[in-house]
């Protein structure tokens, strides 16, 4: 055998989360977690379940641990495999909540005024506008940063998170030269921001009160179907990416997320065919899609012992890599370190 002298270069990482807040949509299948599965041989990747984060929002503590397990079962139902890619619980890690509060001294009220989430969810919860809500995007920013991440791939929605995580890591590098990598989001072409299927202007999301308007990883085929085909179009009945087309131009995406097709391509594929034969053909599609994942998860949520012991060795490689980072930070900060 020949040998080589080429250095195996190191892999860039990836870091990206979830929270464990209700059902899981498609919206959060096609802007994120797919992207995840097809990232995970080229890069080094770590997937967090953001148990943290979840409970800005007042959560029912039996339902919160449900949807934990429900969480962890579908990161490794949609094809993650813990002997490539690391899988933790956000709170099995300290070290998230210790660099958090470390960031949130070096992050200005002013900028976290400015986030649309924290905007949008107060408005939504008026009753509890908490701390926690408010620094969110320290926590975030601890996630990503603690792991020297490279690469953060998440809905377009997580877009004004990421800025404020790469502005934290470049402010903190001034003042403590070579502290954090500064990552790049990475945003799909497709799919990045799916829309609600009752009104395309808004966001698909789990707390919309409509079922109709949101389609979970884990529908059944037949309520998948039924919310496609009942999906807000126009009256135009031409399958085309147009202005003032939010409804189809929402399941043009959609299905361009999960077929892999362009836009031209699905245009000239429904040529002088109706919404109907679009809507049949887009659910199909999604089911197809959703289906093995959903089998996948049937069986792991029955074994809750072999999901923790997944996560439990995943947070702990995890904890080892956070440890680096925050033993740098704690000493560029000016703490006076234990062992010394
Ligand atoms: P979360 O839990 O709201 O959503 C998880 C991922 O799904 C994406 N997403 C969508 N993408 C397209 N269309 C939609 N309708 C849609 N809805 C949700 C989100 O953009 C996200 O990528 N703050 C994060 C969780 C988080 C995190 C992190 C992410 C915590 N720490 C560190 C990356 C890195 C959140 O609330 O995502």
């Amino acid at each position: 055998m020949s040998e080589t002298n080429t250095v195996p270069v190191r892999k860039k990482r990836i870091y990206s989360g979830i929270q464990p807040s209700g059902m899981l949509t498609l919206g959060n299948y096609l802007g994120a977690l797919k992207n995840w599965v097809a990232m995970q041989e080229e890069y080094d990747g770590i997937y967090g379940v953001m148990d943290l984060h979840a409970i800005t929002v007042r959560q029912e503590p039996a339902k919160l641990r449900q949807q934990i397990y429900t969480t962890c079962a579908l990161l490794l139902a949609i094809g993650l495999d813990p002997a490539k890619s690391i899988l933790m619980v956000q709170s099995f890690v300290p070290a998230h909540a210790e660099l958090a509060w470390i960031l949130g001294c070096y992050t200005q009220f002013g900028e976290l005024s400015r986030m649309t989430q924290f905007k949008d969810k107060s408005q939504k919860h008026p009753e509890n506008i908490n701390a926690g809500l408010f620094t969110y995007p320290a926590l975030m920013a601890a996630d990503i940063l603690l792991y020297q991440a490279d690469l953060v791939p998440v809905g377009a929605d997580q877009k004004q998170h990421l800025e404020i995580t790469r502005d934290i890591a470049v402010r903190m590098n001034n003042l403590y030269s070579g502290l954090f990598t500064v990552p790049d989001p990475y945003i799909p072409p497709a799919g990045a921001r799916v829309m609600s299927l009752q009104d395309p202007a808004k966001k698909m999301s789990k707390s919309d009160e409509n079922v109709n308007a949101w389609v979970a990883i884990l529908d059944k085929p037949e309520d998948v179907m039924r919310k496609f085909k009942r999906a807000v179009t126009d009256s135009e009945a031409r399958v085309c990416v147009g202005e003032g087309k939010d409804g189809v131009n929402n399941l043009i995406g959609i299905y361009a997320a999960v077929t892999g097709r362009t836009a031209q391509q699905i245009e000239a594929e429904f040529e002088g065919k109706g919404y109907g034969d679009f809507k049949t053909a887009v659910g199909e599609a999604v089911v197809e899609t959703l289906r093995p994942v959903r089998e996948a998860y049937d069986r792991l949520i029955a074994d809750k012992g072999y999901l923790m012991s997944v996560y439990k060795e995943g947070s702990e490689r995890a904890a080892r890599l956070a440890a680096r980072t925050l033993a740098k930070v704690r000493k560029k900060v000016g703490f006076v370190l234990e062992d010394k």
